[in-house]
């Protein structure tokens, strides 16, 4: 074994773990990556190999998802203290989590969707309405909009005022497009997965916890702040009618 030594103390090399686990690195001590790997079920247990790639696409949606609540929550509650700042920046990443996991969703689409029936009957009632990062991350984004209406109610402004005059009140402007980003990033998600699911699975079929897909059809609609797509609607009638 390698030793450095120095003339007054001795330390041990960098390559040994020094933080408490078992593993044989740090590296794999802090990422628990023994565990995090064991998730995912082994060839042994695979009715199709995609196993891996299907379960490896939700888990990490998961883990983004997970991101993306904690730095929305977060985001809330520094809103709630005034500091529009500082939950901007975490919005920015709550966004950028549902980048990645709408990004991720094209691999579904290099599972062949006759092969991808043979994994489909070994899911149960597995569905994605139970997923838990989604189920936490809207009642995070409502949090946020309340957050947000309090701190506008507390500078005297409208929406429309928040749009119309957004220069002299940047950071309530800044923070109403980066919900608007959040949200429009929800529903970009939400279409794409209709789109992947119509194309594995198809359009007029009934999905594992007995929703039709059509029904994901008319989900694409939904949006977690309607009056932020609305103001938009009085932005253009207020610029009409001033000619
Ligand atoms: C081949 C891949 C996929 C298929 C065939 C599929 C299929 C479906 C179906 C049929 C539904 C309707 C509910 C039901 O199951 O009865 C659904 C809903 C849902 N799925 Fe998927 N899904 C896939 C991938 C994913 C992934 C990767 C995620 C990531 C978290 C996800 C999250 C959701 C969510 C959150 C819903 C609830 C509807 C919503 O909030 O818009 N799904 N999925």
């Amino acid at each position: 074994m390698l030793c450095v030594m120095s003339q007054e103390t001795w330390e041990p090399p960098l390559s040994q773990p020094v933080l408490p686990g078992e593993a044989r690195t740090d590296y794999e001590r802090y990422l628990n990556s023994e565990e995090l790997l064991s998730l995912q079920k082994g060839p042994e247990e695979w009715v199709h190999r995609d196993e891996l790639l299907f379960q490896v696409v939700h888990q990490s949606s998961e883990l983004w998802l997970k991101l993306a609540w904690n730095d929305t929550g977060a985001a809330a509650e520094l809103v709630g203290g005034d500091d529009l700042g500082g939950a901007l920046r975490l919005l920015r990443r709550a966004s950028m989590c549902m980048r990645f996991i709408t990004g991720q969703l094209d691999m579904l689409e290099q599972m062949s969707p006759w092969e991808y029936q043979e994994i489909r009957k070994v899911l149960g009632h597995g569905s994605g309405f139970d997923s838990p990062g989604v189920k936490a991350l809207r009642p995070a984004m409502a949090r946020l909009g309340e957050a947000f209406h309090a701190a506008r109610e507390r500078s005297g402004l409208s929406l429309l005022d928040v749009y119309v005059h957004g220069r002299d009140n940047e950071q309530l402007y800044q923070l109403a497009e980066a919900m608007m980003e959040l949200d429009e990033w929800m529903q970009t998600w939400r279409i794409r997965h209709y789109r992947v699911v119509a194309r594995v699975i198809g359009e007029h079929v009934i999905g594992t916890q007995g929703t039709p897909v059509e029904i994901l059809g008319r989900l694409i609609h939904r949006v977690e702040y309607q009056e932020l797509w609305d103001v938009r609607n009085e932005l253009t009638a207020k610029s009409q009618a001033e000619g």
